[in-house]
């Protein structure tokens, strides 16, 4: 019998697709053809924001900006952990702007901002894990930043290398499914010291495959299929997943674990390789 999963509120910044389009080629998924109908994308973002509000989450906007076409992408601005934001540094020239846009937003919401010496793309390559942080490298954010989170935070921070170009963030390989500590019935109480996570091992290191099998040994893993599809780019309240429909089995092993899937459809930002969670900056209080 699967454990009935309990959700918590959560809040998220978002950025409207107004300007969302593929003008760069800065990834794998991403081609200067690339045809997006934009009308489209503005209406699977609004879904994406509909459904978070139905499930009981709050759901904060910043301004887009011309010219800034993948800002859409709100989770690579920051990282953010009891109230304090490590900002970001891009990668990409064409992205770097976008760090200012989102640092005036949250210090107009009060925050102080770390601003990164290291390339460091937020949330896209840094999710928090119960006790740990993890950090992703090997395309955008260096090993450097790695080491800046966890003196900012004084969280452990678990360094994962990722080798496939398609997925070159973490947050397109992996994601955290709930909390520990989050009340999951029938769940033992060291187990729950640990989250639930779900990733694509192909998408690691040998070394770093080992580590989150050594750390997570009861995480969900996900075929190539289903990581393709970005069913790894999910966002997770603890019971729902809102997640890519196209992600057929891994869909299936969360229902059989007990969650409950929001399937939400990201077709026209497959395209400039994002996904649900690509989109979702998760404010944590
Ligand atoms: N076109 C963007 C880039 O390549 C997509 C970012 C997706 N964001 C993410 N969190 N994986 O930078």
């Amino acid at each position: 019998m699967p454990t009935s999963r309990i959700s918590r509120a959560r809040r998220y910044l978002v950025c409207q697709p107004r300007h969302f389009d593929v003008h760069y080629a800065i990834n794998p998924w991403m081609r200067d053809d690339a045809q997006v109908d934009t009308a489209l994308a503005g209406r699977q973002w609004q879904t994406l924001i509909d459904a978070y509000r139905d499930h009981g989450h709050e759901v904060e906007t910043v301004a887009p900006v011309p010219g800034l076409p993948d800002m859409v992408f709100a989770a690579n601005s920051a990282l953010t952990l009891a109230g304090k934001v490590f900002g970001s540094r891009f990668h990409a020239p064409q992205r770097r702007p976008e760090s200012t846009e989102y640092e005036t937003w949250f210090k107009a919401a009060g925050y102080d901002v770390y601003q990164p010496e290291s390339t460091c793309e937020g949330e896209g390559d840094l999710v928090p894990a119960g006790r740990y942080i993890l950090a992703g490298t090997g395309f955008r954010t260096t090993r450097e930043a790695h080491a800046e989170v966890q003196e900012f935070f004084g969280v452990p921070t678990i360094g994962l290398r990722l080798v496939d170009p398609h997925f070159y963030h973490l947050d397109t390989a992996l994601f955290v499914l709930g909390a520990p500590g989050e009340p999951e019935e029938g769940r033992e109480s060291e187990e729950a010291a640990e989250p639930t996570l779900a990733y694509y091992p192909e998408a690691f290191s040998s070394g770093s495959r080992e580590v989150l099998r050594r750390l997570f040994p009861n995480a969900i893993l996900a075929t190539r299929d289903d990581a393709m599809a970005f069913g790894l780019n999910s966002v997770s309240d603890g019971r729902h997943v809102f997640i890519a429909p196209q992600a057929t089995g891994l869909i299936d092993q969360l229902t059989a674990r007990g969650y409950v899937p929001v399937p939400v459809d990201l077709s026209e930002f497959h395209k400039a390789g994002g996904g649900i969670k690509c989109c979702t900056q998760e404010i944590r209080p």
